[in-house]
């Protein structure tokens, strides 16, 4: 059977005014979608209810049958976060950070240091992985928040602009973990302004002031199941 998508129809999200409306996506196992719009449009609030960290004021978010809210904001174990703000412990070392997701899914130390250690040189940071966080530099933290993701295999990814710190290179190497990812059969959905995740992205959903706008990229050869859900997303497949 084939992974699961995660499927969100007709999102609301209101604080003291509306910050999501009428949003309906479907990102796809095994595909990267990309999720722009301008400062201020909604991306991270989209990521946040896909997640489960937060309940849509209206709507539904469904993955593999039930709801990605579970009524305290925990995100269900299905889904890890890269978050914008990275989230990480400054007090403990690179390392710790990235074993601390396995710990708290369970995994003994020794497993969960190897595979931290494995994650590490993933986004070519091993050297830092004694360092403490609060000594890294912006870019190098960004880094160890992707390890920390990347390193659980969650069947969901959802990054929030995890290579808005990077250099060109670095940014490439995030992209490439992006893809191997999705190649694992992940839903993977990356909240950006970078053109060029864009463009190394299989889909792309644009939010402009909470609505799905017209996506930039080409639709020819879209995934058929795309019109049943958004009118925002264009496909490069
Ligand atoms: N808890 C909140 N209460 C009220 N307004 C909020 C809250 N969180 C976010 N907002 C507002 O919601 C809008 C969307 O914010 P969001 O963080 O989703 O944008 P974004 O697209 O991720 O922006 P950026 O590219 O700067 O990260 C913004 O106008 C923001 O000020
Ligand atoms: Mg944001």
């Amino acid at each position: 059977m084939s992974a699961p998508d995660l499927v969100l129809r007709d999102i609301t999200y209101e604080r003291d005014r509306l910050l999501l409306s009428g949003v309906s996506v479907m990102f796809p196992a095994g595909l990267v979608t990309a999720v722009s719009g301008p400062s201020g449009s909604g991306k991270t609030t989209l990521l946040s209810v896909a997640g489960g960290l937060i309940c849509p004021t209206s709507g539904t978010t469904d993955y593999a049958g039930a709801s990605m809210w579970q009524g305290d904001g925990d995100p269900p174990a299905e889904v890890v976060f890269v978050l914008q703000v990275y989230g990480l412990v400054p007090v403990l070392s690179a390392r710790e950070n990235v074993a601390l997701a396995l710990r708290a899914r369970g995994v003994r130390v020794s497993e969960a240091d190897d595979r931290a250690e494995s994650a590490l040189e993933r986004f070519d940071i091993a050297d830092l992985g004694e360092r403490q966080v609060e000594e890294l530099s912006g870019g190098q933290m960004q880094r160890v928040a992707c390890a920390r993701a990347f390193v659980v295999a969650a069947p969901v990814l959802l990054a929030d602009e995890p290579t808005s710190e990077l250099d060109e290179r670095n940014r490439d190497v995030v992209l490439r973990e992006l893809r191997v990812e999705a190649a694992r059969g992940a839903v993977v959905v990356v909240a950006t302004h970078d053109p060029a995740v864009v463009e190394a992205s299989d889909r792309h959903v644009v939010i402009d002031e909470g609505h799905l706008a017209p996506a930039h990229v080409p639709t020819a050869g879209a995934d058929p199941r795309d019109g049943r859900w958004s009118d925002g997303v264009g496909s490069r497949r």
